[in-house]
């Protein structure tokens, strides 16, 4: 057994984990975040998608002892408040979440990208989300809320608690 500390969207965590747990089952059976997915459980369909400091993993292929000492973030941590991040609003408003299944992972890829890309182009959104499988949506709802996302927190008058974006 091995002892961890890590963050999950921002709150301080501690486990004693087995050395072949993975994150995906620390997150969900010990933390009780069952907002990432379990597909395939084999890297290939990006439902369990969260974010290592900042950048999107599959959390079925990491190992929970990978997380000590670093920063989670969940899709539990897009709604402040019970009020729907701007990623959240615009997959509502753009249609881009049907059957809802990869919809965490999704906007953790796009949260992603937005970290590291905040004006992303059409080609880069499509990239970030290579690794993310929509059996519903046909993708293009979802590359169109992304944009609007993108568009929306560029205004000034988006709110600002979101300005974990650079
Ligand atoms: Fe992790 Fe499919 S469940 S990639
Ligand atoms: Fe159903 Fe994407 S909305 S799999």
């Amino acid at each position: 057994m091995h002892d961890i500390a890590f963050t999950v969207n921002g709150n301080p965590e501690r486990a004693t984990v087995p050395a072949t747990m993975t994150l995906l089952e620390l997150l969900r059976d010990r933390l009780a975040l069952t907002g990432t997915k379990e597909g395939c459980g084999i890297g290939e369909c990006g439902a369990c998608t969260v974010l290592l400091d900042g950048n999107p993993v599959t959390s079925c292929l990491m190992l929970a002892v990978e997380a000590h000492g670093h920063a989670i973030e969940t899709i539990e941590g897009e709604a402040v408040g019970g009020e729907l991040s701007v990623l959240q609003q615009a997959f509502i408003d753009e249609g881009a979440t049907q059957c809802g299944f990869c919809t965490p992972g999704m906007i953790m890829s796009a949260r992603g990208l937005l970290h590291r890309s905040p004006q992303p182009t059409h080609e880069e959104i499509v990239e970030a989300i290579a690794g993310n499988l929509c059996r519903c949506t046909g993708y293009e709802a979802i590359i169109a809320a992304i944009e609007l996302a993108a568009t929306r927190l560029s205004s000034p008058s988006t709110n600002k608690r979101e300005g974990r974006l650079p």
